[in-house]
Protein backbone atom coordinates (compact mmCIF):
# COMPACT_ATOMS: atom_id res chain seq x y z
CA UNK A 1 0.00 0.00 0.00
CA UNK A 2 2.82 2.30 1.23
CA UNK A 3 4.42 1.40 -1.83
CA UNK A 4 1.78 1.69 -4.72
CA UNK A 5 1.33 5.29 -3.21
CA UNK A 6 4.73 6.26 -3.31
CA UNK A 7 5.14 4.78 -6.78
CA UNK A 8 2.29 7.61 -7.82
CA UNK A 9 3.66 10.27 -6.14
CA UNK A 10 6.84 9.14 -8.40
CA UNK A 11 5.05 8.56 -11.36
CA UNK A 12 2.92 12.29 -10.86
CA UNK A 13 6.56 13.69 -10.39
CA UNK A 14 8.12 12.52 -13.38
CA UNK A 15 5.01 13.89 -15.41
CA UNK A 16 5.12 16.96 -13.98
CA UNK A 17 9.07 17.46 -14.78
CA UNK A 18 8.23 16.54 -18.17
CA UNK A 19 5.15 18.59 -18.76
CA UNK A 20 7.02 21.50 -17.06
CA UNK A 21 10.19 20.81 -19.61
CA UNK A 22 7.69 20.80 -22.64
CA UNK A 23 5.73 23.99 -21.41
CA UNK A 24 9.12 25.48 -20.51
CA UNK A 25 10.09 25.10 -24.06
CA UNK A 26 6.69 26.56 -24.97
CA UNK A 27 6.39 29.11 -22.33
CA UNK A 28 9.62 31.22 -21.55
CA UNK A 29 10.23 31.43 -25.51
CA UNK A 30 12.93 33.64 -25.55
CA UNK A 31 12.44 37.33 -26.66
CA UNK A 32 14.17 35.99 -29.97
CA UNK A 33 14.88 33.10 -32.56
CA UNK A 34 18.36 32.72 -31.23
CA UNK A 35 18.67 33.38 -27.47
CA UNK A 36 20.98 36.31 -26.69
CA UNK A 37 20.77 36.74 -30.15
CA UNK A 38 18.72 39.53 -32.47
CA UNK A 39 18.61 38.59 -36.47
CA UNK A 40 18.27 41.70 -38.71
CA UNK A 41 17.36 41.03 -42.18
CA UNK A 42 18.49 44.24 -44.17
CA UNK A 43 19.11 44.65 -48.19
CA UNK A 44 22.95 46.42 -47.71
CA UNK A 45 22.63 48.12 -50.85
CA UNK A 46 21.15 51.53 -49.28
CA UNK A 47 23.48 53.84 -48.24
CA UNK A 48 23.37 55.72 -46.27
CA UNK A 49 21.06 53.20 -44.59
CA UNK A 50 22.73 50.02 -44.80
CA UNK A 51 25.57 49.38 -47.31
CA UNK A 52 29.11 47.75 -47.33
CA UNK A 53 32.28 49.40 -45.89
CA UNK A 54 34.84 46.53 -46.80
CA UNK A 55 32.98 43.29 -45.30
CA UNK A 56 31.14 44.78 -43.11
CA UNK A 57 27.64 46.51 -43.30
CA UNK A 58 27.48 50.02 -41.45
CA UNK A 59 24.71 52.51 -42.08
CA UNK A 60 22.18 54.19 -40.14
CA UNK A 61 19.73 51.21 -39.35
CA UNK A 62 22.86 49.28 -38.90
CA UNK A 63 23.91 51.21 -36.05
CA UNK A 64 20.52 51.74 -34.97
CA UNK A 65 19.94 48.03 -34.55
CA UNK A 66 23.45 47.35 -32.80
CA UNK A 67 22.20 49.42 -30.07
CA UNK A 68 19.02 48.40 -29.39
CA UNK A 69 20.33 45.03 -29.44
CA UNK A 70 22.76 46.39 -27.06
CA UNK A 71 20.68 47.78 -24.32
CA UNK A 72 18.40 44.55 -24.73
CA UNK A 73 21.70 42.72 -23.91
CA UNK A 74 21.72 40.93 -27.62
CA UNK A 75 23.84 40.21 -29.86
CA UNK A 76 23.05 41.67 -33.14
CA UNK A 77 23.87 39.36 -36.47
CA UNK A 78 22.55 41.36 -39.75
CA UNK A 79 21.60 39.02 -42.63
CA UNK A 80 22.09 40.55 -46.14
CA UNK A 81 18.80 39.40 -48.10
CA UNK A 82 16.23 40.55 -51.01
CA UNK A 83 14.71 43.35 -49.91
CA UNK A 84 11.46 41.87 -51.43
CA UNK A 85 12.22 38.62 -49.15
CA UNK A 86 12.74 40.92 -45.66
CA UNK A 87 8.65 40.55 -44.74
CA UNK A 88 7.91 37.00 -45.52
CA UNK A 89 11.41 36.05 -43.48
CA UNK A 90 10.09 38.14 -40.53
CA UNK A 91 6.14 36.54 -41.20
CA UNK A 92 7.80 33.23 -41.11
CA UNK A 93 10.10 33.49 -37.75
CA UNK A 94 13.45 33.54 -39.86
CA UNK A 95 14.26 37.05 -38.44
CA UNK A 96 13.86 39.00 -35.47
CA UNK A 97 13.26 41.84 -37.13
CA UNK A 98 13.42 43.50 -40.76
CA UNK A 99 15.44 47.08 -40.94
CA UNK A 100 15.94 48.43 -44.13
CA UNK A 101 14.85 52.06 -44.31
CA UNK A 102 11.34 50.37 -44.39
CA UNK A 103 8.90 52.38 -44.98
CA UNK A 104 5.26 51.49 -42.84
CA UNK A 105 2.58 51.14 -45.47
CA UNK A 106 -0.88 49.56 -44.82
CA UNK A 107 -0.07 46.28 -46.97
CA UNK A 108 3.02 45.18 -44.90
CA UNK A 109 0.98 46.16 -41.46
CA UNK A 110 -1.14 43.01 -42.89
CA UNK A 111 2.00 40.71 -42.14
CA UNK A 112 4.25 42.64 -39.83
CA UNK A 113 4.12 44.81 -37.27
CA UNK A 114 5.93 48.01 -37.18
CA UNK A 115 7.93 49.41 -33.89
CA UNK A 116 7.69 53.82 -34.09
CA UNK A 117 9.60 55.06 -36.55
CA UNK A 118 12.79 56.21 -36.26
CA UNK A 119 13.37 58.19 -39.86
CA UNK A 120 11.57 59.26 -42.69
CA UNK A 121 12.41 59.08 -46.44
CA UNK A 122 10.68 61.22 -49.73
CA UNK A 123 10.25 58.94 -53.24
CA UNK A 124 12.86 61.15 -55.72
CA UNK A 125 13.24 60.90 -59.31
CA UNK A 126 16.81 60.64 -60.60
CA UNK A 127 17.21 61.04 -64.74
CA UNK A 128 20.27 61.97 -66.77
CA UNK A 129 21.48 65.57 -67.00
CA UNK A 130 19.67 66.92 -69.87
CA UNK A 131 16.47 64.37 -69.73
CA UNK A 132 13.53 65.73 -71.24
CA UNK A 133 11.88 64.52 -67.76
CA UNK A 134 12.10 67.17 -65.76
CA UNK A 135 9.46 66.28 -62.68
CA UNK A 136 6.61 63.63 -62.21
CA UNK A 137 3.86 64.65 -64.97
CA UNK A 138 6.60 64.33 -67.97
CA UNK A 139 7.49 61.06 -66.47
CA UNK A 140 4.00 59.49 -65.98
CA UNK A 141 2.68 61.24 -69.42
CA UNK A 142 5.54 60.25 -71.57
CA UNK A 143 6.51 56.22 -72.64
CA UNK A 144 9.06 56.55 -70.68
CA UNK A 145 10.31 53.30 -68.71
CA UNK A 146 11.10 53.43 -65.12
CA UNK A 147 13.65 51.45 -63.34
CA UNK A 148 12.84 50.29 -59.95
CA UNK A 149 14.09 48.25 -56.38
CA UNK A 150 11.86 45.24 -56.68
CA UNK A 151 9.02 45.45 -53.52
CA UNK A 152 9.82 48.85 -52.54
CA UNK A 153 7.30 51.57 -51.80
CA UNK A 154 8.97 53.70 -55.29
CA UNK A 155 7.94 50.20 -57.02
CA UNK A 156 4.16 50.07 -56.11
CA UNK A 157 3.41 54.00 -56.47
CA UNK A 158 5.05 53.86 -59.86
CA UNK A 159 3.41 50.60 -60.93
CA UNK A 160 0.22 52.60 -59.40
CA UNK A 161 1.13 55.65 -61.58
CA UNK A 162 2.31 54.08 -65.11
CA UNK A 163 1.77 50.51 -64.58
CA UNK A 164 3.61 47.28 -65.17
CA UNK A 165 4.73 47.94 -68.67
CA UNK A 166 6.87 50.64 -68.13
CA UNK A 167 8.05 49.59 -64.77
CA UNK A 168 11.88 47.78 -64.63
CA UNK A 169 12.43 45.68 -61.88
CA UNK A 170 15.99 45.39 -60.29
CA UNK A 171 17.59 43.64 -57.11
CA UNK A 172 18.89 47.31 -55.66
CA UNK A 173 19.20 50.90 -56.85
CA UNK A 174 22.50 50.48 -57.68
CA UNK A 175 21.15 47.63 -60.62
CA UNK A 176 18.62 50.60 -61.70
CA UNK A 177 21.17 53.00 -61.76
CA UNK A 178 23.42 50.87 -64.20
CA UNK A 179 20.27 50.50 -66.52
CA UNK A 180 19.82 54.29 -66.22
CA UNK A 181 23.28 54.92 -67.47
CA UNK A 182 23.04 52.05 -70.26
CA UNK A 183 20.04 53.74 -71.40
CA UNK A 184 17.41 50.64 -70.47
CA UNK A 185 15.59 52.58 -68.45
CA UNK A 186 14.77 56.58 -68.24
CA UNK A 187 14.05 57.15 -64.64
CA UNK A 188 14.95 55.66 -61.36
CA UNK A 189 12.32 56.26 -58.45
CA UNK A 190 13.96 55.23 -55.23
CA UNK A 191 14.11 57.38 -51.64
CA UNK A 192 16.24 60.53 -51.41
CA UNK A 193 19.13 59.51 -49.39
CA UNK A 194 19.68 56.81 -51.37
CA UNK A 195 19.16 58.77 -54.16
CA UNK A 196 22.12 61.01 -52.98
CA UNK A 197 24.21 58.43 -52.51
CA UNK A 198 23.84 57.05 -56.15
CA UNK A 199 23.57 60.95 -57.80
CA UNK A 200 27.22 61.29 -56.26
CA UNK A 201 28.59 58.25 -56.99
CA UNK A 202 27.50 58.01 -60.47
CA UNK A 203 28.08 61.54 -62.80
CA UNK A 204 25.67 63.02 -64.96
CA UNK A 205 22.91 62.22 -63.11
CA UNK A 206 20.48 64.67 -61.56
CA UNK A 207 17.76 64.40 -58.64
CA UNK A 208 13.89 65.55 -59.15
CA UNK A 209 11.21 65.51 -57.34
CA UNK A 210 8.02 63.41 -56.55
CA UNK A 211 4.34 64.45 -55.11
CA UNK A 212 4.30 61.53 -53.10
CA UNK A 213 4.47 62.17 -49.41
CA UNK A 214 7.21 61.61 -46.78
CA UNK A 215 7.56 58.10 -45.62
CA UNK A 216 7.93 56.37 -42.45
CA UNK A 217 10.70 54.22 -41.37
CA UNK A 218 10.70 51.43 -39.27
CA UNK A 219 11.52 48.18 -37.98
CA UNK A 220 9.12 45.09 -38.87
CA UNK A 221 9.07 42.67 -36.08
CA UNK A 222 6.80 39.31 -36.36
CA UNK A 223 2.74 39.85 -35.38
CA UNK A 224 3.54 37.03 -32.82
CA UNK A 225 6.45 38.45 -30.88
CA UNK A 226 4.42 41.56 -29.23
CA UNK A 227 7.31 41.23 -26.25
CA UNK A 228 10.16 42.13 -29.04
CA UNK A 229 8.32 44.39 -30.60
CA UNK A 230 7.20 46.18 -27.26
CA UNK A 231 11.21 46.28 -25.50
CA UNK A 232 12.73 47.65 -29.31
CA UNK A 233 10.33 50.65 -28.99
CA UNK A 234 10.93 50.88 -25.05
CA UNK A 235 14.62 51.34 -25.96
CA UNK A 236 13.83 53.46 -29.22
CA UNK A 237 12.17 56.11 -26.84
CA UNK A 238 15.13 56.09 -24.84
CA UNK A 239 17.75 57.08 -27.74
CA UNK A 240 15.07 58.93 -29.52
CA UNK A 241 14.99 61.25 -25.76
CA UNK A 242 18.96 60.89 -24.89
CA UNK A 243 20.31 61.93 -28.86
CA UNK A 244 21.51 58.96 -29.66
CA UNK A 245 19.19 58.68 -32.85
CA UNK A 246 20.02 61.92 -33.77
CA UNK A 247 23.65 61.55 -33.22
CA UNK A 248 23.75 58.35 -35.47
CA UNK A 249 21.82 60.45 -38.12
CA UNK A 250 24.02 63.35 -37.82
CA UNK A 251 26.85 61.47 -38.49
CA UNK A 252 25.54 59.70 -41.68
CA UNK A 253 23.90 62.98 -43.24
CA UNK A 254 24.88 65.67 -41.81
CA UNK A 255 22.70 68.95 -41.77
CA UNK A 256 23.98 72.01 -43.05
CA UNK A 257 25.36 74.90 -41.90
N1 LIG B 1 11.63 52.82 -48.24
C1 LIG B 1 11.44 51.93 -49.33
C2 LIG B 1 10.51 50.80 -48.94
O1 LIG B 1 10.30 50.56 -47.80
C3 LIG B 1 12.74 51.36 -49.87
C4 LIG B 1 13.56 50.58 -48.93
C5 LIG B 1 14.69 49.83 -49.58
N2 LIG B 1 15.62 49.37 -48.59
C6 LIG B 1 16.74 48.69 -48.83
N3 LIG B 1 17.50 48.41 -47.82
N4 LIG B 1 17.08 48.34 -50.01
O2 LIG B 1 9.96 50.13 -49.77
Amino acid sequence: MKNKLLKMVAVAMVACVGFSIASCGKKEKGLTINEGKLIMATNAAFAPYEYYDGDTIVGIDAEIAAEVASRLNLELEIQDVAFDSIIAGVQSGKYDIGCAGMTITDERLQSVNFTTPYATGIQSIIVKEGSEITDIDTLIDGDYIVGVQQGTTGDLYMSDDIGDDRIDRYNNGADAILALNNGNVDAVVIDNQPALALVEANEGLIILETPYTEEEYAMAVNKDNTELLNEINRVLAEMESDGTIDAIIEKYIPSEG
